[in-house]
């Protein structure tokens, strides 16, 4: 049987990373993209090759851009022909405070989370109808979409918040096609998008973790590997809490 397909964006580090090490080990083919970091990613290709993943390809993407996401949905197109698999992972977080945040960064940060999404899924549409059998999409939302940012600022929390709408649309939209669309929603996991906070405001959120801790990425990727897994075929249009009990609802 041929292996599954899946794109994962933003696998250069953190949770993208781990989702592909994940992936890797139940023999998936992988299509890794990073935005700046191709060293890395090429390391974490490596990785999932010797964690037995099937063919796994590295391309650059830039989700602000609709070029860069042509060039990329072409390159699966004529290396592939179809997906069955697709993680919009990547992701951008400045810690800005309220009165620090310029209309050119809260542009930039709305482009790369939330329009990124919505383009490139839109954009993977004909190659996951190309693909037979269950067939799946997973978003990163995040906690700060849901309850608001707690450090995490407006802009970030208001583009994760557009993720959840994002995802919930397409899920009814492809449900009769058999396309399932789900969100994931980490807390507070240790990246290197979290590691840019001073050490004592992590100990500090820390504290507000019912479970004691930040999570770590593998924890968000083994969520992801379950939802994409074709066991999950009865789930669509959900979202899943992976925050140490800091909501509960
Ligand atoms: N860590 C947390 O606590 C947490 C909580 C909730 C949600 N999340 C979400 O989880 C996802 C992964 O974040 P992480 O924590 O694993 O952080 P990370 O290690 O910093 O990863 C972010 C990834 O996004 C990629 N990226 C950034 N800008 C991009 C662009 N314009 N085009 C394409 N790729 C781009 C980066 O690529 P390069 O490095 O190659 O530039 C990197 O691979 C994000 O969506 C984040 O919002 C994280």
């Amino acid at each position: 049987m041929d292996a599954r397909k899946a794109l994962v964006t933003g696998a250069s580090s953190g949770i993208g990373e781990a989702t592909a090490l994940q992936l890797a080990g139940e023999g998936y083919s992988l299509w890794l993209t990073y935005g700046s970091r191709q060293v890395e990613t090429e390391a974490v290709a490596e990785e999932c090759r010797k964690l037995g993943a099937g063919d796994v390809r590295v391309s650059h993407l830039d989700q602000r851009d609709s070029a860069s996401i042509a060039r990329l949905v072409e390159a699966i197109s004529e290396g592939w022909g179809s997906l069955d698999v697709l993680v919009n992972n990547g992701g951008v977080l400045p810690y800005t405070t309220i009165d620090d945040i310029t209309e050119e960064e809260w542009d930039f940060v709305l482009q790369t989370n939330a329009r990124g999404t919505f383009f490139l899924t839109r954009a993977c549409l004909p190659l996951l109808r190309e693909a037979s059998g269950d067939r799946s999409i997973v978003n990163l939302s995040s906690l700060a979409g849901q309850v608001g940012g707690i450090l995490a600022p407006f802009h970030y929390a208001t583009s994760k918040a557009a993720i959840l709408a994002i995802s919930k649309s397409f899920a009814r939209m492809l449900a009769p096609e058999g396309i399932r669309v789900n969100c994931v929603s980490p807390g507070f996991i240790t990246t290197p998008m979290t590691m840019q906070l001073e050490d004592d405001m992590r100990v500090g959120l820390s504290a507000q973790v019912p479970l004691g801790s930040f999570g770590g990425p593998a924890d968000v990727a083994w969520i992801i590997s379950s939802l994409v897994s074709p066991k999950a075929r009865f789930v669509t249009g959900a979202t899943y809490d992976i925050n140490g009990g800091v909501r509960m609802e």
